[in-house]
């Protein structure tokens, strides 16, 4: 059985206080167990405050992004081995944001992946459409694109400890959440493509659903056969919404 995956993107947010209010009302209202687990991505310069109050508990942390180089004269760059050294279980690959604003292809994208594999940590492939993309019916060939371009780098293999986050760009930050029923369509149609390649890694794939989660709408949402969790953002960045959308999980 897939257990299921709540994880709080804080994007560009947060100051040392926020942090620490935020996290220490996690770890208070959490209750551990369940089949549920718990992740956050603050922005790098909180790592090593979120690593030193969780290390001791059930919630996991990540990184936003990484330059897939190791190391050298990368400045303003961020390594995978940077992100271990801190902790991180996981790290976000191709959040759209990364991809619309600053400019990352498909080819990018995969090296990250490759390169967070490499390392050791766990990626989590960001895909999804555009609303014109949605509007002139490309979904499909769009999150076909974006997840062969990482299939042909790393095979069907390297998705055995990698995440999926289905984000439909027209529903992030927009309060416009995709409905259940057009999450749970793209959802299928990923976990057959992998399907077609390997159905034990398929069946074993953690595919999230992002795009306006909240603590109303994911019940629903989670409640559908391929969707294993959430990618929240906004919500994540307070303490009783981020919990109301993990006790959304029966
Ligand atoms: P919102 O939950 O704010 O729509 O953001 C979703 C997202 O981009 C998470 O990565």
């Amino acid at each position: 059985m897939r257990r299921i995956l709540v994880a709080g993107n804080w994007k560009m947010h947060g100051t040392q206080a926020m942090v620490k209010s935020l996290l220490e009302g996690l770890l208070a209202g959490s209750q551990p167990g369940g089949n549920v687990d718990l992740a956050v991505f603050p922005p790098f310069p909180y790592l090593a405050q979120t690593q030193a109050l969780l290390q001791q508990s059930p919630i996991a942390w990540g990184a936003q992004n990484l330059n897939p180089v190791a190391q050298g004269a990368h400045t303003g760059e961020v390594s995978a081995s940077m992100l271990l050294d801190f902790g991180c279980r996981y790290v976000l690959a191709g959040h759209s944001e990364r991809r619309t604003l600053y400019g990352e292809s498909d080819a990018d994208v995969a090296d990250r992946f490759e390169a967070a594999l490499a390392a050791g940590l766990e990626p989590i492939l960001c895909v999804g459409e555009t609303l014109e993309e949605r509007e002139n019916d490309e979904t499909e060939a769009v999150v076909d694109r974006q997840l062969t371009a990482v299939l042909d780098r790393c095979g069907v293999s390297g998705f055995q400890k990698a995440v999926v986050a289905y984000e439909p760009v027209w529903a992030i930050g927009t309060g416009m959440t995709a409905s259940p029923e057009q999450a749970q369509a793209v959802h299928a149609f990923i976990r057959n493509k992998f399907d077609s390649l390997d159905d034990i890694i398929a069946g074993q794939l953690r595919i999230l659903y992002g795009g306006s989660v909240n603590g109303s709408n994911a019940a629903d949402l989670f409640a559908r056969e391929d969707i294993d969790g959430g990618l929240v953002g906004g919500a994540s960045l307070k303490v009783e919404d981020f919990l109301a959308i993990r006790n959304a999980v029966a």
